[in-house]
């Protein structure tokens, strides 16, 4: 009887322990839940936002363009990434955009709470290199704003053998050996010290951090028909993202044999000889018109396009005005989009050379300045039925070899809108309302950004109303 009592005792003690502990694991998962749910306000679906999809053929084997457009005014963004036929591939690739994606609808509901009204901006695009052996590097660029926050640019790369599916990583291109790592380093180290923007702009101490032998530092690469470029994307420099080119014949001895290259560039056949030229020969360079008595020029310029989506917006608004503009495309973006940059020609402006890829041609060797002049002139000839009228350098940057070079006049300009900068589409109008000449005038704008294609029309509304009227650069050079 005793012994029984004590039992019930026993198991009541039990059992309230029991008890005890379910309800206490039970309320310390219900508050952690709570502290999740309260953070992040509501859940966020990157798929539900309304998008059009569309995707097209790339001239580059066994790859497509696909593009996805914000439908929603409060999240607007324009998105281009590759897909091949490489499953793996292609979902390292999606994975990454939507991340981006999930990033950015984040910032737009967190700024919310500051800011009623506000525009933002999603910009992701890429370019592709090919290596003679057939791996493809694509370089993903993206640009962000939101409201008065400081806009971002971050690069990404991806590769992929298109035959094999393969994707390899910089330790596979380097044989996965420290001691190629370690020449890599120093290498870049070097190259980062002799460019004068980048050692201007970066410290002794970080240009050592980021060259640091270790994988990580150069995981963001691409293999061009130059060599081993390097994207030190990790300084977080919006615009200045540091990128180096190591030429073939200084990395092949690090390179697994695959990823080697004799370094020849396709075109050689041209004949300019720098030693014969003669210097009275070097052509024409203008930044702005010669002023005549009671003329009102001026010339509306948009570079490094073409771009499917704002090329056509800004074709619409010359169009409203009845205006010709000249458009300096680059090679690489026609040979993407041919078809727009056919269009351009067809609505009646007249179509420039700015390079194929955007180089400072100041800082390149002779056969990579030919490349990029001549290549470029080909795919636009190709595209449009029409030769490049005037060459812009990129940066306005040019040497004697880059004059020697070309067959036409170098066009700068005196109005720099910065519209690339600010991407404010009110500040692309004060800029040209503060600098504009009387007579003259090149301006400087970009038809690869949102904002400038949303400015565009108060300023075509400025100058016509102020009785400007609208030529090109060939005629501006009469
Ligand atoms: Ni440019």
């Amino acid at each position: 009887m005793e012994s029984k009592r004590f039992n019930v005792i026993d198991l009541f003690i039990v059992f309230l322990t029991v008890v005890l502990i379910g309800a206490s694991i039970y309320l310390l998962v219900i508050f952690k839940q709570k502290d999740y749910s309260t953070s992040s306000s509501e859940p966020i679906d990157v798929d539900s936002i309304d998008t059009s999809v569309d995707s097209e053929e790339s001239n580059f084997e066994g790859i497509k363009i696909k593009s996805e457009m914000s439908n929603d005014d409060n999240a607007p963004f324009a998105i281009q990434y590759p897909e091949s036929d490489h499953t793996a591939f292609n979902d390292e690739v999606k994975k990454y955009i939507k991340d981006l994606k999930y990033d950015y609808l984040t910032e737009i509901n967190l700024y919310k709470k500051i800011k009623d009204e506000f525009s933002s901006e999603l910009n992701i695009s890429f370019e592709t290199f090919e290596h003679p052996n057939g791996l493809y590097s694509f370089v993903m660029k993206t640009d962000r704003t939101i409201g008065d926050l400081e806009s971002s640019l971050k690069f990404k790369t991806f590769h992929l053998n298109h035959e094999t599916g393969e994707t390899p990583t910089i330790k596979d291109v380097l044989n996965g050996e420290q001691k190629n790592l370690n020449t890599l380093s120093a290498l870049s180290e070097e190259a980062l010290y002799a460019d004068d923007v980048y050692s201007e702009s970066l410290s002794g101490e970080s240009i050592l951090m980021h060259t640091d032998a270790v994988w990580d530092n150069f995981k963001y690469f691409a293999l061009t028909n130059e060599g081993l470029q390097i994207y030190f994307a990790q300084y977080n420099l919006k615009d200045k993202t540091p990128i180096i080119t190591l030429p073939y014949e200084e990395v092949n001895d690090i390179l697994a044999e695959p990823y080697q290259s004799d370094g020849t560039v396709q075109n050689e056949q041209n004949g300019a000889n720098p030693n014969e030229s003669d210097q009275e020969d070097l052509g024409q360079v203008i930044s702005n018109g010669k002023a005549k008595e009671g003329q009102k020029r001026v010339a509306l310029t948009f570079d490094d396009g073409p771009d499917p989506k704002t090329t056509e917006r800004v074709l619409h608004t010359l169009e409203k005005y009845d205006a010709k503009a000249t458009f300096y495309m680059l090679g690489s973006r026609v040979e993407y989009y041919p078809e727009i940059a056919e269009k351009v020609k067809d609505a009646g402006h007249e179509i420039g050379n700015h390079s194929w890829n955007h180089p400072d041609l100041s800082k390149a060797t002779h056969e990579k300045i030919s490349s990029e002049i001549h290549d470029t002139a080909s795919v636009i000839e190709e595209a449009t039925g029409v030769k490049p009228a005037s060459f812009r350098p990129p940066y306005g940057a040019f040497n004697e070899v880059v004059q020697q070079e070309l067959d036409m006049p170098i066009a700068l300009w005196d109005v720099d809108t910065l519209d690339w900068q600010h991407r404010n589409a009110q500040k692309m109008l004060e800029v040209i309302q503060e600098q504009i000449r009387e007579d003259g005038s090149i301006i400087l704008m970009h038809d690869i950004h949102p904002s400038t294609a949303d400015g565009l029309d108060a300023v075509m509304q400025y100058l016509t109303d102020n009785g400007y009227t609208f030529v090109t650069v060939s005629e501006m050079m009469k």
